[in-house]
């Protein structure tokens, strides 16, 4: 059995492995696994021999309920890399439960992946940020303030080792440091200007108030968005190396900013999805060296 399955919960095994049967047979495997956040998506358009499937057609999958978000599953090469790609996630806001939000992710990973960029949209924090940069995530705060794996994997608390320590399975580093400089190195190859930080999720929808952006930057995170902390989470349980990496759309000011609309942050990140296409192509070889 696919070792990563093992990891699962009862409950949840059997809907992980019905999916990933279903994709496997359909030729979907990767070495590198990436999710593509709001406005982020078109990279599939440079995908070779690519082969897709919308998330509804996947048993157990649902259908993102945002209009502008895709959702779609991608497998092919990039960049000579096999690489498997989620154009597109749910949301906590949505309505669903985690495990629902999660399962896209668990199955990502059952499909053989090492390693997973994972993207997002987000707001800048720090001072230095403007609109259309990129941030190597470095750390993030998960302000959902619920366990998203909770009932998920077989043992919640890691190995026994880990639980007799007090650690949830050790995220130290859960973002892999080695593979966040290593994206930095590529993005300084090819002129992609390029910051490190901290990710904050929020559970959203609504943008944050002047109070929260200034509470965020007072807790040092550099950008906030509403997804990437609950599933990098997962992949870094199921064994996958994270690599986290935000489109800056707008800056995030407790001095106050024009009102923000999704279609706001959706038309930045297309502006800014050259760029990240472009990075993504310089550094997916690293990942499989
Ligand atoms: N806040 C939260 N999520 C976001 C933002 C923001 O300012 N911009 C893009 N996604």
């Amino acid at each position: 059995m696919n070792a990563r399955l093992a990891l699962f919960s009862d409950r949840w095994r059997d809907r992980v492995a019905g999916a990933v049967d279903f994709l496997q047979q359909r030729g979907f495997d990767g070495r590198v696994g990436l999710i593509l956040g709001s406005g982020l998506g078109n990279f599939v358009d440079v995908v070779e021999d690519a082969d897709h499937i919308a998330y509804g057609d996947i048993p157990g999958f649902h259908s993102p309920t945002v209009a502008e978000h895709s959702g779609r599953l991608v497998c092919g090469r990039a960049a000579g890399v096999p690489v498997v790609i989620m154009q597109g996630r749910l949301h906590p806001y949505e309505g669903l439960p985690h495990d629902e939000l999660l399962l896209p992710t668990a199955v990502l990973a059952c499909l053989g992946i090492d390693a997973a960029v994972v993207t997002n949209a987000a707001g800048g924090l720090n001072r230095y940020f403007a609109p259309g940069d990129l941030m190597a995530i470095r750390d993030q705060l998960d302000l959902h303030l619920a366990d998203p794996l909770r009932g998920l994997l077989a043992a919640p608390m890691g190995d026994p080792g880990a639980a007799a320590l007090g650690r949830r399975g050790g995220l130290a580093d859960l973002y892999d440091p080695a593979l966040a400089r290593k994206l930095v190195a590529a993005a300084a190859r090819c002129g992609v200007p390029m910051h490190s930080g901290t990710y904050a999720s929020m559970p959203g929808p609504a943008y944050e108030a002047k109070a929260e952006i200034g509470m965020l930057r007072r807790l040092g995170c550099d950008a906030v968005g509403m997804s990437t902390a609950p599933e990098t989470v997962l992949l870094k349980r199921l064994g996958v190396s994270p690599v986290g990496l935000s489109c800056i759309t707008n800056p995030a000011r407790e001095t106050g900013q024009p009102e923000l609309s999704h279609a706001d942050v959706v038309e930045v990140g297309a502006m800014v999805r050259d760029r990240m296409a472009t990075l993504l192509l310089e550094f997916l070889p690293d990942l499989v060296t």
